[in-house]
């Protein structure tokens, strides 16, 4: 792929990625965050995490698709960061605007609320993740400890899964379309490694 070319679509990531936030500030600058802007706070940034964690799962499996896809990797490790901070900010919401820095509330809430407590732990996994997303993090852990480590990533998503499915009210089905495709992506990953084994197997 041409460099200029590169450029144009990390561009084009980067302001896709900022959007959320972009609106969020537009809304808050103009007052237009409606009636309830805590909980619209919590929805963009909760959205926009799982969204991007869903397509930064996706580029693997496309990938393979067709050797002419190679260069998405280019974009995994930016959406995964992005991902990373949409979580922190949807984090950071609940600690300043649900429990009002209240140390004893959060604790009782990550006891008590199934809820919160699958949040955190998704938060927490991509935690190391982020953590070790620089250059010298892959050359100090190798690629193999690397790669183990950013597994991670899948029982993130399925836990912010779970958590998106725990507070909505009993019968709403909003989180049924992330869950489909999250699934997809889960059974894409040893499909196509049994039909690599198949392939290399008929050769
Ligand atoms: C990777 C991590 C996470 C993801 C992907 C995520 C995603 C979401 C999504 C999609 C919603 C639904 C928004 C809606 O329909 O209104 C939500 C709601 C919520 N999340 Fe998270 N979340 C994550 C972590 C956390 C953490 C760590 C906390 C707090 C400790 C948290 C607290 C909340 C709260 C308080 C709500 C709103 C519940 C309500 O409306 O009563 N989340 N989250």
């Amino acid at each position: 792929m041409k460099r200029t070319t590169l450029l144009a679509l990390k561009t084009l990531v980067w302001l896709a990625c900022l959007w959320p936030l972009g609106l969020l500030l537009w809304g808050a600058i103009n007052n237009k965050l409606g009636a309830d802007p805590t909980a619209t706070i919590t929805f963009a940034t909760g959205l926009a995490t799982l969204r991007l964690l869903t397509i930064s799962l996706a580029i693997t499996p496309v990938r393979r698709l067709s050797p002419r896809l190679g260069w998405l990797i280019k974009f995994r490790r930016l959406l995964g960061l992005f991902a990373f901070f949409y979580a922190t900010l949807h984090l950071f919401t609940y600690i300043a605007l649900y429990a009002g820095f209240d140390v004893n509330a959060m604790a009782a809430d990550i006891a008590k609320r199934r809820y919160i407590t699958a949040g955190v732990a998704a938060w927490l996994l991509l935690l190391p993740l982020a953590a070790t997303s620089t250059n010298w993090a892959i050359r100090k852990l190798g690629g193999k400890r690397w790669n183990r480590l950013h597994r991670l990533v899948y029982v993130a998503a399925v836990c912010a899964v779970i958590h998106y499915w725990w507070q909505v009210k009993p019968g709403v089905l909003t989180p049924l379309t992330m869950t489909i495709v999250l699934g997809i992506l889960l059974l894409a990953r040893p499909v196509q490694a049994w039909n690599q084994r198949r392939k290399v197997h008929l050769v």
